[in-house]
């Protein structure tokens, strides 16, 4: 099918790749100049494991360009995938969804779907097919919810071999491309209609948020009370009814979709009258989690003046070089203000860090550049790497093997019989 991906971030730009991979014609069209010259020369904008490799291999079948004009022209299916950041009254905003809307009403030349892929409140479907109407009459267009389920690190796996893809739609006729669509792909498909998709999305979403907040209070007791989150965690894990997987307690979830979407919905239920109370808790919950090392270390050793203080990972989870709301964020800004010197090292993050801190921090090379003569060391995010030191490096590198793992990367008895002062969460 010949396919236009509005959008060309984390969603837009592995969904188009994979459509490729699966046999369709794409094109993929993003305002930003700069990031479809760095996608022609086959360069991928973003890090995403697999991603640049599936690029390369289906090259002859996206095209990259910045004409949104010629890019919806001739097209079947036009999926917009797009961001939609949070407002300051915690809403999504939606005028990039519409941005785009605007240009597919201006630009079609034959009927077609637009799906949403973009992650929207519930009802924006209805708005975004109303409004194509409005300023196309002359085309049929149809609107389709498709939200995505895509992590990042995973995102090409997650969108090739996903568990389920939702289409939510209104008629027979364009829940049957969509269906066409994602036939090749094997993967079961489940419709609904269009109000449902877009809720299976937050709901997903927002239910894991909770599930990671859940625990990671769950982990708070177990310090008072002398148990150990990791067996507590494993004894719930096993029971299917549970399930095994969020179930890691840390220094609380990040990145671009559980902030924010926990808050959209809250948003969406208190104007509704029918406030989310969990969802609210979850967030309360995450915010205090996130500075809660940084609340030890400081109770610790009263101030953190001129200590020379390692940090271990930057981004808000391994193998993205992504930073929204990362841990880091909060934690960064206030080791600054106690007057520590920081010491960083992330594999793939440092790069994005340095545009919001250029010079307020030290980039080192290597985790042992980072933990050379360290006072104390911050774990904050858990990449493979850090998760596979020998602990004996903390104690041949640092002036004092202070380790406070956000991550809960290492055993703490191993970490002890290294004579390491090991403080980790819910252990
Ligand atoms: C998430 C959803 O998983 C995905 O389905 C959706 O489409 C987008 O949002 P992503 O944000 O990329 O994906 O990462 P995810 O792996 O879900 O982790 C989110 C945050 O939760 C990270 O900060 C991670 O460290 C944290 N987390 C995750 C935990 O603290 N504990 C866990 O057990 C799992």
């Amino acid at each position: 099918m010949k396919i236009a991906m509005a959008g060309t971030g984390y969603v837009g730009l592995v969904t188009a790749v994979c459509l490729a991979h699966h046999g369709h014609v794409v094109t993929c069209v993003d305002t930003n100049e700069e990031k479809i010259n760095t996608l022609n020369s086959l360069v991928s904008p973003i890090y995403e494991p697999g991603l640049e490799e599936l690029m390369k291999q289906h090259q002859n079948q996206i095209t990259y360009t910045t004409d949104y004009t010629s890019a919806y022209k001739n097209k079947d299916v036009i999926f917009i995938g797009v961001g939609t950041p949070e407002k300051k009254d915690g809403s999504a905003n939606l005028d990039y969804v519409f941005a785009v809307a605007k240009q597919i009403a201006e630009s079609i030349d034959q009927d077609c779907i637009v799906v949403v892929k973009s992650t929207v409140p519930i009802g924006t479907n209805d708005k975004v097919e109303s409004y194509l109407k409005t300023l196309n009459s002359k085309y049929r267009i149809d609107v389709v919810s498709n939200p995505e389920f895509l992590a990042q690190g995973t995102a090409v796996r997650d969108t090739l071999h996903g568990e389920r893809i939702v289409i939510g739609a209104e008629n027979e006729q364009a829940m049957e491309i969509l269906k066409q669509v994602y036939l090749p792909f094997g993967i079961p498909i489940l419709t609904m209609n269009r109000r449902s998709a877009e809720m299976v999305k937050y709901a997903s979403n927002d239910f894991l948020a909770l599930k990671i907040s859940y625990v990671n209070e769950i982990a708070n007791l177990c310090e008072s009370l002398g148990a150990n989150i990791t067996d507590v965690t494993k004894g719930m894990g096993m029971d299917s009814r549970i399930g095994n997987k969020f179930l890691q307690a840390g220094i609380g979830y990040g990145g671009s979709c559980f902030p924010k979407d926990t808050k959209a919905l809250h948003w969406l239920s208190v104007i509704n009258d029918v406030e989310l109370k969990t969802v609210k808790a979850a967030i309360e919950v995450n915010e205090r989690q996130k500075i809660k090392l940084y609340e030890k270390a400081l109770k610790q050793f009263g101030d953190l003046k001129q200590k020379k203080i390692a940090i271990l990972g930057l981004t808000f989870k391994p193998n993205t070089d992504d930073l929204r709301d990362a841990p880091s964020l909060d934690n960064v800004p206030l080791l600054l203000d106690q007057g520590a010197n920081l010491y960083a090292y992330d594999p793939v993050g440092m790069n994005n860090f340095k545009q919001k801190f250029p010079t307020e921090l030290t980039y080192c090379s290597s985790v042992e550049e980072a933990l050379q003569d360290a006072d104390v060391c911050f774990i904050f995010t858990e990449w493979e790497v850090f998760r596979k030191l020998d602990p004996s490096i903390f104690t041949s590198t640092m002036k004092s093997p202070i380790v406070y793992d956000g991550r809960n990367c290492y055993d703490p008895s191993v970490m002890k019989q290294h004579g390491i002062t090991y403080i980790s969460i819910g252990r």
